[in-house]
């Protein structure tokens, strides 16, 4: 039998295909499970408020990838927003057998489409351009390669790559740094998100982490779509202790600790 691809956009009864294609090999894990719930709520107000903002391709009727967005101007952890911007938050097709087959090409080119026809979760309202921030993952085809070969092209902010649609690229004013706050010494604030589902349980690991440092820190772990107030006020840094915005990434364990030290002894 031939093998058969098709896309479905996102609507209330496959949300769990969507939660399936990344989390397939979690789905007993407790601390897991808590990010996958925090994400089907937040999919729920996003298709109430916004309509469809994802994609799942099914290869032989099992869901295998998906492509995740939002209108910019929704995201209301951000001091500005741009109108008429969609941001794609991440595609992923982690099934090998299911790779190289197009199927990652067409859940990007379907977007694309409904944007130029104005069939996206932005109404009919023109879309200017397509946004992402292209992180390596060190997965299968990293996304500044994926995005590139569809067109998409560098701006002058970081990692971020971007694809006219009906409009010219607008650049985002700067957020500035982080400036320490009197409220914020003496204990560490773990930021994370509903968008992806990983969110809660690295802040989970974070927490862990800073308190094999530090075992008697007060912990406060804010969700950021819930109070993006304290988010902005901390420039949408993910981690601060005593008061000291944190560099490095979590995964890099001893170099963490090392930090998450440092940042306990001093007085900012
Ligand atoms: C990017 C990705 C979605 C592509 O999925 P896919 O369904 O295999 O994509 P396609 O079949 O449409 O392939 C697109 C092109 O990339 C090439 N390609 C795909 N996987 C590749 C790989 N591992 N190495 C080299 N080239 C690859 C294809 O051959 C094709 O090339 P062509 O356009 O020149 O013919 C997938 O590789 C992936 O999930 N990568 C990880 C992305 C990630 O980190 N996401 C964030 C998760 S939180």
């Amino acid at each position: 039998m031939p093998e058969k691809i098709r896309i479905e956009n996102l609507q209330g009864s496959n949300i769990d295909d969507l939660i399936y294609v990344c989390s397939a090999k979690r789905l007993d894990d407790t601390i897991h499970q808590q990010g996958v719930k925090l994400k089907r709520q937040w999919l729920r107000e996003m298709l109430k408020n916004c309509g469809s903002v994802a994609k799942i391709a099914y290869f032989n009727d099992r869901p295998v990838a998906q492509i995740l967005f939002f209108p910019e101007e929704v995201d209301a952890t951000k001091a500005f927003r741009r109108e008429n911007v969609l941001v794609i938050q991440c595609i992923y097709n982690p099934n090998p057998e299911a790779q190289k087959l197009g199927i990652g090409t067409r859940l990007l080119q379907g977007l694309i489409q409904d944007a130029k026809n104005r069939k996206t979760c932005l109404g009919n309202k023109r879309c200017k351009f397509l946004l992402t921030k292209a992180f390596n993952t060190g997965e299968f085809l990293p996304l500044p390669e994926f995005f590139t070969k569809n067109s998409f092209t560098s701006t002058s902010e970081g990692n971020l790559l971007y694809l006219p649609i009906d409009g010219q690229y607008e650049p985002m004013p700067s957020v500035g740094n982080y400036e320490p706050l009197a409220e914020d010494r003496d204990k560490a604030i773990i930021f994370y998100g509903p968008v992806c589902q990983f969110g809660y349980p690295f802040a989970k690991k974070i927490e862990e982490l800073v308190l094999e440092v530090e075992p008697n820190i007060k912990i406060e772990m804010i969700n950021d779509w819930e109070k993006p107030e304290e988010s902005i006020k901390r420039k949408n840094w993910w981690l601060i202790v005593n008061a000291k915005p944190i560099q490095t990434f979590f995964m890099e364990t001893e170099k963490f600790k090392a930090e998450i030290r440092q940042a306990v002894s001093q007085n900012y």
